[in-house]
């Protein structure tokens, strides 16, 4: 059982309590722990390396890893983290002069803290330089689904300043909290010139509807994650793939499938989800990048080879296709990722060093990848 924040949930869930108090740091229900029982094994997702810990580009994976271990050795459900910590971890993350995989990692880091700090310390960074940056932000406050972030998001979703990858996600994280008072919010920005940001808020207004009616279904993600539309029933393959490829289909039915292959897993489906990567909108190939990350399967190596490196792609595709190869981590990535480490485009560029990163993290025995807190207490 998790808490909202995706954390392991204490003793009294663990012994199949109906209502149990959160023992993650900072929750609203906080019940802190003092000395935790040992949980029972959760059964990973069935493909791939997503079995062996991570599980999604830098964000799920890494807390997916952090906590399947935490639950695993009863440990991570009754850190103590203090205030003055979650303010020095968040100097990490707001420190441009700081490497930006170590940015990335304090940011994982207060995203599993989680807490009003913790939020605070994100929203803070949204006038940082790097769209990069500023877009894992917001994909973090959503996936935290903390409502205390929502009048920091709706900011950075009206600011026609901020760049569309950035103010994408910001809508999107809107949608994954989960609050209908967003929704005229969302409606009003269905309809913004910058075609990504809009078609991210059709498919957050979607969401919300479809939560709404059918209520949050938990556990709908294997890897985690809040994903922007629910999985299809539909389990046959090629049935998912084909409405996956028709453009005619409204996109949230388009997205609908590509969960449902994520969820089923194998070779037949992240084959046909590569076949996303030739489909229309950029906005649907670059979930289908981050989808690739997130299922960790080697089959699709040469289409996120062939999307990070077509300059004609758009370059929040390229982005998720590089994060992707980081996430995949093996030798056949490594390559093009240290090539692409030197694009024009800023945005590919940091992409590729925090995959990088993130290939060193996932071949090493390091026990965490939002080591945050460790780097801090050494
Ligand atoms: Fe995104
Ligand atoms: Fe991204």
């Amino acid at each position: 059982m998790w808490c909202r924040h995706g954390a392991a949930l204490g003793p009294i869930a663990a012994m199949g309590a109906a209502t149990a108090p959160c023992a993650h740091y900072a929750c609203a229900a906080a019940a802190l722990v003092p000395r935790p029982l040992p949980l029972p094994p959760v059964p990973p997702p069935e493909t791939g390396r997503a079995v062996a810990g991570s599980s999604g580009a830098v964000t799920c994976g890494a807390s997916w890893r952090l906590m399947e271990r935490e639950r695993r050795t009863g440990t991570g459900s009754s850190t103590m983290v203090t205030d003055e910590e979650v303010a020095a971890i968040g100097r990490t993350l707001l420190d441009a002069a700081q490497p930006l995989p170590a940015r990335f990692r304090a940011l994982f880091t207060l995203r599993n803290l989680g807490g009003p700090a913790a939020i605070s310390c994100i929203a803070r960074g949204f006038t940082d330089s790097s769209a990069l940056l500023k877009h894992e932000l917001a994909f973090c406050l959503g996936q935290m689904r903390d409502r205390t972030a929502i009048p920091a998001l709706i900011r950075v979703l009206r600011d026609r300043q901020q760049e569309p990858m950035v103010r994408h996600e910001a809508g999107e994280a809107l949608g994954a909290i989960g609050d209908p008072e967003v929704l005229d919010v969302l409606r009003c920005y269905s309809e913004d010139p910058v075609v990504e940001v809009a078609e991210t808020c059709q498919l957050a207004v979607q969401r919300l509807q479809w939560l709404q009616e059918h209520g949050e279904e938990p556990g709908s993600s294997p890897y985690c994650s809040v994903d922007p539309a629910p999985p299809a029933e539909e389990t046959d393959v090629a049935t998912l793939r084909t409405m996956l490829l028709d453009e005619s289909r409204p996109l949230f039915d388009r997205y609908r499938a590509m969960f449902a292959l994520r969820n089923l897993g194998g070779r037949d489906a992240v084959l046909a989800l590569a076949d996303g990567l030739r489909a229309g909108s950029a906005l649907f190939r670059h979930e289908i990048g981050y989808v690739l990350g997130q299922m960790q399967d080697e089959a699709c190596v040469p289409q996120l080879t062939a999307a990070l490196s077509s300059r004609a792609e758009n370059p929040m595709v390229r982005h998720e296709c590089a994060e992707a190869l980081g996430s995949i981590a093996r030798p056949s990535c490594l390559d093009t990722l240290r090539t692409f480490a030197r694009d024009e485009e800023r945005v590919v560029r940091e992409s590729c060093e925090v995959a990088l990163d993130m290939y060193e993290y996932e071949n090493s025995p390091q026990f965490q990848y939002a080591d945050g807190l460790c780097r801090l207490q050494a």
